[in-house]
C-alpha cells in the first residue's frame, strides 16, 4: 500500500501551517454563538430524558474503531449538540490541519517543526515526506537496528564488560522519555519476558536511581539512556550517577561503558559527549515531540520486554486509529467526538477536569501518561498566533484504575459540585497468564465497570430513595442527581494492538482540541522558567548567600532558602 499523503486536500490560508494570523477569533465563530444557544435550550435535560425519549440510544450513539467500541450514549447530547460540534470542527478547519499535519507540514509553529508521530508506526511502503525526503526508510531503519538489538537481549547474546549476559534493563529519562514506556511496559506486563527485571528511573530524587540499582548485579546490568535531546538535567544527573554507580561495581575504566549503556536521542554529539558508542545510539527525530515518542527508538526497553513481533503489533494498532482518523467520516471518527464532547463541557458546562478511568490493574500508569500527552500538548493560554485565548483550553486529566477509586473520589463524581466528564476503559477478558483461580474476580470488576457508568448517568431521585422507606432528613443525602457525562471504551483484551488503539485514540483527540482551540499542541515552553530558576537557585543552597544570584531572591525563595540551609547544617 502507497499511502503517500499528498492528496489530501491543501490547508487554505496563508503561512506555514496554512492558518494565517487574520483567523476570526473561536468565541466570534457563528457555530460557536450556536453552540451556546444550544445549550441554553438544552438547560436541565437530565440523561434519564435523553434516554427515556430513545429508548435505543444505548446501541445507535456508539462507535466501532478496530477493536474499541465507543459508547457516547450516556454524554449530555442530542445529535443537534453533535451536528453543531461538528460544524464547529470544520470551521475551526481541524481536517485541514489533520492533513497538514499526515502530510509533514511543520504544523509546530513556534519550532517550526513537523508533527509526525504518525510516520513512526506507518507501513513499510508508506511515503511521507519531511523537507522533501521520504522518512519512512529511516523509520523502519532504526525499527530493524532496535529488533536486532532486543532479539539479542532477549537471547541472552548481549554480554556485560565481564562476559555476564544482560538481564536487567534500566531505562534513564524523564516525561515523554519515561511516562510512555513505562506506561506501556505495566500495560503489557503479561507479554514481557518474566525472567529479564526492568525498571524505569526518572526523578532526579537520588532515591529513584538508588531504589532501581540497589539489589541488581551490575555485571548483569544495561542502562538505556532515553533522552530527545540529551541536555535534561535529571537524565543526563542520572546517567551520570548510574555510570558511577556501574564502574565502581565493577571496579572497570571506561572502556566499561559501551557494553552497559545505550542511547536513544536525536542528539547524536551529546550521546558521543557522555562516552556512550554512537554505534549503540538509536534514533530519532525532531519531528516526534517527546509525549508523543514511546512508539520510536524511545520504546526499546518495551521492545525488549515484549519483543519486536508485538511491538510492531503494538504500531499497527496505532496505524489503524490514525487511518481512522485519518479517513473516517465526521459522524463515525471517534478522536473527532471525544475531542468535541471535551470542547462542549469546558465551554459551556465549565467542566475544568477530565476523568480517565480503567478498569485494568496493567493500565495503572495510564492515566499519569495521558496528563504529560494532555496537559504538556494543550495547556496553553494563547493561540497559534500569540492572542490570549478567550476560551477554556485543556482540562486537568486525572484518575486511576477501578475499582480503587470507587472507595476513594469517586463520592465526589456522584455527589459532588463538580462537572467531571469521565471516561471508562475495560476489557472483556483478563490477561491470559491470569492465576485460573483469579478469573472469576473479572466478572466482578466488571460489573463495577458498568455500574459506575450506569450510576453516575441516571442517578437515584428522591422519590426512589423514599420508596426504600428512608427517613425523610436522610432523603436528600442518599439522592444521587445522576446526570454525570461518560464515554464507555470497551475491548475484547489489553493486548499490544488494542494499546496502540487506545493511545492514538487519546492523541488524536488532543489534536482535535488544540486544533479548535487554535493552540500549538506540540510545544511545552511552559516548563523552560522552572528549570531556568532551579538551575539558579542550586548554587545558592550549597553556596549561600555569597552565591551569585543570592542577592535577587525574592522574600519568599530567599527565606526558604535559608531554612533549608539551616536544616541541612550549612
Ligand atoms: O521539559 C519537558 C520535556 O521537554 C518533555 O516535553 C519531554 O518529554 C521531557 O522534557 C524529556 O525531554 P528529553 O527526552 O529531551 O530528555
Amino acid at each position: 500500500m502507497n499511502e503517500k499523503h499528498s492528496s489530501a486536500r491543501s490547508v487554505p490560508q496563508t503561512g506555514g501551517d496554512g492558518r494565517g494570523a487574520g483567523r476570526t477569533r473561536l468565541h466570534r465563530l457563528p457555530e460557536w454563538t450556536a453552540l451556546g444557544k444550544h445549550r441554553e435550550q438544552l438547560g436541565d435535560t437530565h440523561l434519564r430524558d435523553l434516554f427515556a425519549a430513545d429508548p435505543e440510544r444505548g446501541s445507535t450513539h456508539t462507535l466501532r474503531v478496530g477493536d474499541l467500541y465507543l459508547d457516547y450514549s450516556k454524554q449530555l447530547v442530542t445529535d443537534e449538540t453533535l451536528a453543531l460540534l461538528r460544524d464547529l470542527a470544520a470551521a475551526a478547519g481541524v481536517a485541514e490541519l489533520r492533513d497538514a499535519m499526515f502530510r509533514g507540514e511543520k504544523i509546530n509553529n513556534t519550532e517550526d517543526r513537523a508533527v509526525l508521530h504518525t510516520a513512526l508506526r506507518a507501513p513499510r511502503d508508506a511515503v511521507i515526506e519531511v523537507d522533501g525526503e521520504n522518512v519512512v526508510p529511516e523509520v523502519h531503519a532504526v525499527l530493524d537496528k532496535m529488533a536486532a538489538f532486543a532479539d539479542k537481549v532477549r537471547a541472552g547474546d548481549w554480554t556485560g564488560h565481564t562476559g555476564k549476559p544482560v538481564r536487567n534493563i534500566v531505562n534513564i529519562g524523564i516525561g515523554g522519555s519515561d511516562l510512555g514506556p513505562a506506561m506501556a511496559f505495566e500495560a503489557l506486563r503479561s507479554y514481557t519476558r518474566r525472567d529479564l527485571t526492568f525498571r524505569f528511573v526518572s526523578n532526579v530524587d537520588g532515591a529513584d536511581l538508588h531504589e532501581a540499582v540497589r539489589d541488581l548485579d551490575a555485571e548483569e546490568t544495561l542502562f538505556i539512556v532515553a533522552s530527545k535531546t540529551f541536555t535534561t538535567i535529571e537524565t543526563i544527573t542520572n546517567a551520570t550517577s548510574a555510570r558511577d554507580w556501574l564502574l565502581g561495581e565493577l571496579k572497570a575504566g571506561q572502556e566499561a561503558v559501551a557494553k552497559h549503556f545505550v542511547a536513544l536521542s536525536t542528539n547524536a554529539g551529546k550521546v558521543e559527549d557522555f562516552g556512550i558508542d554512537t554505534t549503540n545510539m538509536f534514533e530519532f527525530w525532531d519531528w516526534v515531540g517527546g509525549r508523543y515518542s514511546y512508539d520510536s527508538a524511545i520504546g526499546l526497553s518495551l521492545m525488549i520486554a515484549i519483543g519486536p513481533d508485538r511491538f510492531r503489533e503494538m504500531l499497527d494498532g496505532f496505524h489503524l486509529v490514525d487511518e481512522h482518523f485519518r479517513t473516517a467520516p465526521p459522524e463515525e471518527n471517534a478522536p473527532l467526538l471525544l475531542g468535541l464532547l471535551g470542547i462542549w463541557y469546558g465551554a459551556f458546562f465549565d467542566a475544568q477536569s477530565h476523568a480517565v478511568l480503567p478498569y485494568s490493574h496493567y493500565l495503572s500508569k495510564f492515566t499519569a501518561y495521558l496528563q504529560q500527552l494532555d496537559m504538556e500538548s494543550n495547556g496553553k493560554s494563547v493561540t497559534r498566533d500569540g492572542q490570549p485565548v478567550d476560551w477554556q483550553t485543556g482540562p486537568v486529566v486525572w484518575g486511576t484504575p477501578g475499582t480503587n477509586g470507587q472507595h476513594a473520589y469517586y463520592q465526589l463524581i456522584h455527589q459532588g459540585t463538580k462537572v467531571i466528564p469521565a471516561d471508562f476503559i475495560g476489557f472483556a477478558k483478563p490477561v491470559d497468564d491470569l492465576l485460573p483461580g483469579l478469573v472469576a474476580q473479572h466478572d466482578l470488576l466488571m460489573a463495577n465497570f458498568l455500574a459506575q457508568t450506569q450510576a453516575l448517568a441516571f442517578g437515584k431521585t428522591p422519590e426512589e430513595v423514599r420508596a426504600e422507606g428512608v427517613s425523610e432528613e436522610l432523603v436528600p443525602h442518599k439522592t444521587f442527581r445522576g446526570n454525570h457525562p461518560t464515554t464507555t471504551i470497551l475491548a475484547d483484551a489489553l493486548t499490544p494492538s488494542v494499546l496502540g488503539q487506545l493511545v492514538a485514540l487519546y492523541e488524536h483527540k488532543v489534536f482535535v482540541q488544540g486544533a479548535v482551540w487554535n493552540i500549538d499542541s506540540f510545544d511545552q515552553w511552559g516548563v523552560e522558567l522552572g528549570k531556568v530558576l532551579a538551575k539558579k537557585i542550586e548554587p545558592v543552597l550549597t553556596g549561600g548567600e555569597n552565591a551569585e544570584g543570592a542577592d535577587r531572591l525574592d522574600s519568599s525563595t530567599a527565606g526558604l532558602v535559608a531554612v533549608y540551609r539551616s536544616l541541612r547544617g550549612r
